[in-house]
């Protein structure tokens, strides 16, 4: 056998494949068994090269699958750079039911049935409701810009968006399409490398939400279950704000999660700051820290304008401390910042897009500590004391 006979080519284009990751689903292809068929033609390819025609049958987990195009084109870049491949094809097909049946299964770790991976006792994901008292502080703005800080610095990160009637994270990440779904299992889209979805994404467009608190429970729990994250390292959550139904639900669905409290320097934002963050109380979750965002302007001169007042920021991770018994520090103070707000509008977070700037800077700072933080240990039985 030369080592461009057929047989050895198509072994090599499957070991090839291992390295084509799904892009939903971040694993190999050939582990998620989407390759139905490699087969070569042992000859001169149509212009003449010499060198195997090789045909890739593909399997899309569903027909309208919108990553269609860049699975194509992994899929030939990967056979072509196989030695003595001169063309490769791509044959779509699409998953039987059964097919998607064994998938679902296998990725939800062989139970069948959908559960909370993050509220699991081993899962060893951070997760991080992001809370305020009052409206328009900048929750969405430091989630958005937090997840893609963190994902550029290698970590697996989710972002849901709990916030059902104002949802506003798909827009400043860039997502415009909705989640894939295989049967009952949703794909989530993936921007700047952080896996989105917006609970707002199933509520049927121009209808007003009218849901309440049991009814957004069940919502948020199925929903929960039904998303295919894969290993995260962090899950972030938009909460709206105040302390609502929802941050209760999220707190009792999620019991391992801890709260960030987004808050302005004002003292009025800074109360019920304290509110939305004294939640945690009622639901055994942890506040990890306390963000001040629109802290200052910096002036021309180089001066601080403090347009929102002092010391928010700083009122809140004490009083919560006290009010929790452990240490709620202040992980940040964000100036105003025209690129955070440009960020957000264009779908690119200011972390990425001007990252120097004056609140870029302190955003990723906050973001390594909190990647860097041991995970939280509300909720969890220990049989220890910790340190
Ligand atoms: N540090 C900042 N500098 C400049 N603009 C900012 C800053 N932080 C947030 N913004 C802008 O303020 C507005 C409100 O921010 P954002 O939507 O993040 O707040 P929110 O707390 O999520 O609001 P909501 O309560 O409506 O969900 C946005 O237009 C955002 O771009
Ligand atoms: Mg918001």
């Amino acid at each position: 056998m030369t080592a461009t006979s057929p047989t050895t080519i198509e072994t090599r284009v499957r070991e090839a494949l291992t390295r084509v990751l799904d892009p939903e689903i971040r694993r190999p292809i050939t582990e998620l068994d989407m390759v139905r068929s490699v087969t070569a033609d042992d000859g001169a390819a149509d212009d003449g090269a010499p060198g195997a025609h090789v045909t890739v049958g593909v399997d899309l987990t569903v027909a309208g699958c919108p990553m269609k195009s860049t699975l194509v084109r992994d899929v030939t870049a990967a056979a072509s750079a196989v030695d003595g491949v001169a063309a490769v094809d791509v044959d779509l097909g699409v998953m039987t039911p059964d097919q998607r049946a064994a998938l679902r299964s296998r990725l939800r770790g062989g139970t069948g049935d959908p559960v909370i991976p993050f509220a699991q006792p081993g899962s060893l994901t951070k997760v991080y409701a992001v809370a305020s008292g009052k409206g328009g502080v900048g929750k969405s703005s430091v989630t958005a810009n937090l997840a893609v800080a963190m994902a550029a610095d290698g970590l697996r990160v989710g972002v849901i968006d709990a916030d059902i009637y104002g949802f506003s994270i798909p827009r400043m990440l860039g997502v415009d399409r909705q989640p894939t779904r295989v049967d009952n299992m949703l794909l989530p889209p993936i921007a700047h490398g952080v896996k989105v979805v917006s609970i707002g994404m199933f509520v049927p467009e121009g209808q007003p939400v009218v849901w309440r608190g049991p009814m957004l429970h069940r919502a948020l729990e199925q929903f929960l279950a039904d998303v295919y994250w894969g290993d995260l390292d962090v899950l972030l959550l938009d909460l709206p704000p105040g302390t609502g139904d929802i941050a209760i639900s999220v707190g009792q669905l999620l019991p391992r999660s801890e709260v960030l409290v987004v808050t302005t320097p004002q003292a009025a934002a800074a109360e019920v700051a304290e509110r939305a963050g004294s939640v945690a109380t009622q639901t055994s979750q942890g506040v990890v820290g306390v963000v001040e965002n629109m802290s200052w302007l910096t002036q021309p001169d180089g001066s601080r304008l403090h347009l929102f007042g002092e010391g928010g920021g700083e009122r809140v991770s004490a009083r919560l401390g006290e009010l929790l018994g452990t240490d709620v520090p202040l992980l940040g103070q964000i100036p105003l910042d025209v690129a955070v707000r440009e960020g957000g509008d264009a779908g690119t977070p200011v972390a990425l897009s001007d990252p120097d700037s004056p609140g870029a800077v302190v955003l990723r700072e906050v973001a390594r500590e909190l990647a860097a933080r041991k995970r939280g240990l509300a909720g969890m039985q220990l049989g220890v004391t910790p340190a």
